[in-house]
């Protein structure tokens, strides 16, 4: 099962991608995860990355493209995977299409989580994430069982760089303009379906679940 996340920053698409990475053993692939790890490690990728990635901005296509095509490729997404984060743009889509297409495959439902700016905002200055292990969590909704510290990996949990609120306003603004037409994209080919985000975490993976038995 091939799995694409659309949805505005924050609006749970990483949330949702790790339930149903767990619930339906496919690897969760994030771009956004793929960068910050590189940012934490120095690596060139990561020192260009940054540069956008604290302006709100998206990485260049030609920097993202290949990073994912290279992971899909590998042997644990042979049954599949979800996709968080990626495509960001209609360019990206079109090369993902092309990628699958010469293998004689697809992307088998686009799952659009959907969240009004306003929720988004509230949202954003809440999370607290582990740039070593990628778990999320919410100071209110979703706290860690030792505050400032993740549950899974013993790290301590940071507020992104890009989530103060001036930078979260050019990451929707960024949306609005580069991945929202992506719905019009995947709603044309027939696999778009958007489930509400704004209820509980568990109620929106229910949702989820339906869609993909
Ligand atoms: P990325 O890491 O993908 O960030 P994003 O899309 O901005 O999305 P977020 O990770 O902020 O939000 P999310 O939807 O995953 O929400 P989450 O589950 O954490 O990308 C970061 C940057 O990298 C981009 O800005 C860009 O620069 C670059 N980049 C990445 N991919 C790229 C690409 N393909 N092309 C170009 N550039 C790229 O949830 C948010 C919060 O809400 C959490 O605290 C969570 O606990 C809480 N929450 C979740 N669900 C609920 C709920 N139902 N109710 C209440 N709270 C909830
Ligand atoms: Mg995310």
């Amino acid at each position: 099962m091939k799995i694409i996340m659309l949805g505005a920053p924050g609006a749970g698409k990483g949330t949702q991608a790790k339930m149903i990475a767990d619930k339906y053993n496919v690897p969760h692939i994030s771009t956004g995860d793929i960068f910050r790890s590189n940012i934490k490690n120095g690596t060139e990728l990561g020192m260009e990355a940054k540069k956008y990635m604290d302006q709100g901005l998206l990485v260049p296509d030609e920097l993202t493209v290949k990073i994912l095509l290279d992971r899909v490729a590998q042997d644990d997404c042979k049954n599949g995977y979800v996709l968080d984060g990626f495509p960001r743009t209609i360019p990206q889509a079109e090369v993902l299409d092309k990628a699958l297409s010469e293998i004689n495959d697809k992307i088998d439902y686009a799952i659009n989580v959907d969240v009004p700016d306003e929720n988004i905002i509230r949202r954003m200055g809440g999370r607290r994430a582990c740039l070593t292990c990628g778990a999320t969590y919410h100071i209110e909704h979703i706290p860690p069982k030792k505050e400032g510290i993740c549950d899974t990996c013993g790290k301590e949990l940071v507020l992104r760089d890009d989530d103060k609120p001036e930078t979260v306003a050019n990451r929707l603004d960024v949306y609005h303009k580069q991945t929202q037409p992506l719905i019009e994209f995947y709603s044309a080919k027939g696999i778009l379906k958007t489930v509400d985000g704004t209820v509980d975490m568990k109620d929106v993976f229910s949702a989820i679940e339906s869609i993909l038995g």
